[in-house]
């Protein structure tokens, strides 16, 4: 297990199992979000610092804290996120902005200022999702940001890999977090039918894959469903 990590979005949901199992393993981490976490963290090498990913400023104000609280930066988590959807004749210019902001323009910000502080053997950990590959009637926005990030991803992936930098995709199912939440049960219904392992995702297991891929050595570029089967249905990412 690397040492020192970097999350975004870490308070809740997926980034929040991602923090939880570092500092379990012995990690520190730094959180970045914009509002605090309710439940505590179990160990004391958490720090949070507010943070707006969308803000390249205070991006930057954040790097600066963490490396002071980490020491060298190990691992990005690019996990903040957010999900607004509407087919495209309802889907107003905010909510685009704010989807593509947080999503992608975000994980842009985030990498532009800890990849200079990054040496050889750290890797970067991209969130995706899977409408970033299928079509979803609704999901523009939030499916073009994502697929903005697998092209971050890739582009990034050889950029760094002659300084030993990795940056992988990882792209979860449907997992039930706040996110998700507001989804309707009978949505929900057919989401779940459509899933091969018939079953909806966890956060813990989506966290185990962030972790075991930010330490596979030979793996960059790569982009790593974690969904259920959901991806093999349609062909995957090829
Ligand atoms: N849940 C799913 O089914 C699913 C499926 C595929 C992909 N994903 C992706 O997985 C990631 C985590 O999702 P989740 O389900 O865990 O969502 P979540 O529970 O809503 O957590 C989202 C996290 O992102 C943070 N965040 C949002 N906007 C931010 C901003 N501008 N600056 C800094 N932090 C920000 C939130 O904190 P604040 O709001 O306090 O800033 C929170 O910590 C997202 O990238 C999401 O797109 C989720």
């Amino acid at each position: 297990m690397r040492r020192g990590w970097l999350v975004t979005g870490g308070t809740r949901g997926i980034g929040r199992a991602v923090v939880d199992h570092v500092a379990k393993a012995g990690g520190a981490v730094a959180v970045l979000a914009r509002t605090p976490a309710t439940e505590q963290y179990t160990s004391d090498d958490v720090l949070e610092i507010p943070t707006d990913v969308t803000e390249g400023a205070s991006v930057a104000a954040a790097l600066a804290r963490a490396r002071e609280h980490l020491g060298d930066i190990d691992v990005v988590v690019n996990c903040a996120g957010v999900h607004r959807g509407g087919r495209i004749a309802d889907l107003d210019r905010a909510r685009w902005d704010e989807v593509v902001a947080t999503n992608l323009t975000g994980a842009y910000e985030v990498c532009h200022a800890a990849v200079p502080h990054l040496g050889d053997g750290a890797a970067v950990v991209n969130v995706g999702a899977v409408v970033g590959f299928r079509g979803f009637p609704g999901d523009s926005a939030y499916a073009a940001a994502k697929a903005g990030l697998a092209g971050l991803t890739r582009s990034l992936a050889v950029e760094l890999a002659p300084a030993g930098v990795r940056v992988n995709l990882v792209v979860p199912g449907f997992v039930d977090t706040a996110m998700t939440a507001g989804v309707s049960a009978a949505a929900r219904r057919r989401i779940v039918a459509a899933i091969p392992a018939g079953r909806t995702g966890t956060a813990e297991e989506i966290a185990d894959v962030v972790v075991a891929v930010a330490g596979a050595s030979y793996m960059t570029g790569a982009v790593v469903p974690v969904d259920g089967g959901l991806m093999a249905t349609f062909g995957g990412t090829g």
